[in-house]
């Protein structure tokens, strides 16, 4: 068993690692503070190849595995993690979906534009009455024979105001539930698609999220992705993946928090020495640093397990379980160990403890994570063969 890290790794993360630091660290406190989207540094992102880091190369992407990915997801959102959730949707979600399952017209239409970020996506499930119940749709996509008739509201839908490409899971046969619904291509240019206003959020609040309104959108037949009713399936598919990316987002939150908060008590002195040489610091800084070795654990697994080609299903909801709750866990800690200058904006922790509560919401809340694991652990012991081969 190898834990290292291998030399493309250690490449990327010290070029994301160098991207945080440089350019994300530089105005993140007022982009949040003023809900400002982060063009320029989207922009950079696209340029070093943070976009589209999974899609094939002949689709204009990086070509690389998911270990990579996490391992930039980390460093980013160490710093901004409105930038971090933008590159976890285009990648994760979007990209990523297109690339596995779509038609190879689909692949060359829409991957080379995406994974270079000349186009944004975003992944249109959630509604005002399905959150997490997801095969509760009430959005519509009728078949009228050589296109679909689009309508709906769809919400909380990250990178909604600046997408160009939309993945929209919509229900188009009533009667066959969750198997009637299906997952379509959609350019927010096309006549019928409207924008809402922008979410003034509590954390990650330079992230451009939005309700979408579509009115008798027609989408072409051939932007379907996959058969006739796949779209829930589709929809599971994705999210899976897309759960290791925000637990990875998780895991930068907690890393940064902590990183922040050693520096921190090495600095600031009371009661005669540096604060860190006091149990009732030293501890905090102790689980802290175990939580966010086992939450990158799960995490780097559960990538790994993806670039294996074996079910990462409990293992992604696992990580994002357990990193996200870490997250939130130790951000508030951090903002104790910082005193007063934890309340304030400069020090950075408060944003970061604003930021850790949406990585227990989306993409699944902590509980619908809950249901995936425990489902997974309960049925044939499925999550046993890559645990613990030796007990087969
Ligand atoms: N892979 C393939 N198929 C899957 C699957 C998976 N991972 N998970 C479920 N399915 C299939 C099941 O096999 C079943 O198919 P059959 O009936 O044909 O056998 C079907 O899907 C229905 O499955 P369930 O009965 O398990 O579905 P459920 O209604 O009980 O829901 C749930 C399960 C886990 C709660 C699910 O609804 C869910 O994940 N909800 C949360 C949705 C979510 O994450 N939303 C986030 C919005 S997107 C977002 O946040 C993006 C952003 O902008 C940041």
């Amino acid at each position: 068993m190898i834990f290292e890290l291998n030399e493309e790794h250690l490449a990327v993360q010290e070029a994301a690692r160098n991207f945080a630091q440089n350019v994300l660290k530089h105005g993140v406190i007022e982009r949040d503070s003023n809900m400002t989207y982060p063009k320029d540094e989207v922009r950079q992102m696209a340029e070093l190849g943070f976009l589209g880091m999974m899609v094939d190369p002949k689709y204009g992407g990086g070509g690389m595995d998911t270990v990579s990915y996490v391992i930039a997801m980390e460093e980013l959102s160490k710093i901004d993690n409105s930038c971090s959730v933008i590159m976890s949707v285009n990648n994760s979600l979007v990209c990523w979906g297109i690339e596995e399952y779509g038609t190879e017209e689909q692949k060359q239409k829409y991957l080379p534009k995406l994974a270079t970020g000349e186009w944004i996506g975003s992944f249109c499930l959630s509604e005002p009455e399905a959150g997490s119940d997801a095969t509760s749709q009430r959005t519509t996509a009728i078949d009228m024979g050589d296109h679909y008739l689009l309508n709906g509201t769809k919400n909380w839908i990250t990178n909604g105001g600046t997408s160009d490409v939309h993945l929209v899971i919509a229900q188009s046969d009533v009667e066959k539930g969750h198997r009637g619904i299906n997952v379509l291509i959609v350019e927010t240019a096309w006549d019928g698609v409207a924008i809402g206003a922008k979410e003034d959020k509590l954390g990650i609040r330079s992230s451009d999220t939005h309700t979408i309104m579509y009115n008798d959108v027609k989408v072409p037949k051939e932007n379907r992705i996959g058969p006739d009713g796949f779209g829930f399936k589709f929809a599971m598919k994705t999210l899976s993946g897309g759960r290791i990316g925000i637990a990875a987002q998780a895991l930068g939150i907690a890393a940064g928090a902590y990183e922040l908060s050693l520096e921190y008590s090495k600095q600031r002195e009371a009661f005669g020495k540096p604060i860190h040489k006091h149990q009732a610091i030293s501890f905090k800084l102790a689980d802290m640093a175990t939580d966010i070795e086992a939450a990158r654990l799960l995490v780097h697994r559960a990538a790994w397990l993806k670039d294996n080609n074996m079910n990462y299903d409990a293992a992604s909801a696992m990580a994002k379980l357990f990193a996200s709750e870490a997250a939130m866990k130790h951000t508030v800690e951090a903002v104790q160990i910082h005193g007063g200058y934890g309340f304030v904006k400069e020090y950075h922790v408060e944003r970061l403890m604003r930021d850790a509560k949406i990585t227990q919401i989306y993409e699944g809340t902590s509980e619908v994570q809950r249901i995936v694991v425990s489902r997974n652990v309960l049925k044939d012991n499925l999550y046993l063969p890559t645990t613990m081969p030796e007990l087969m």
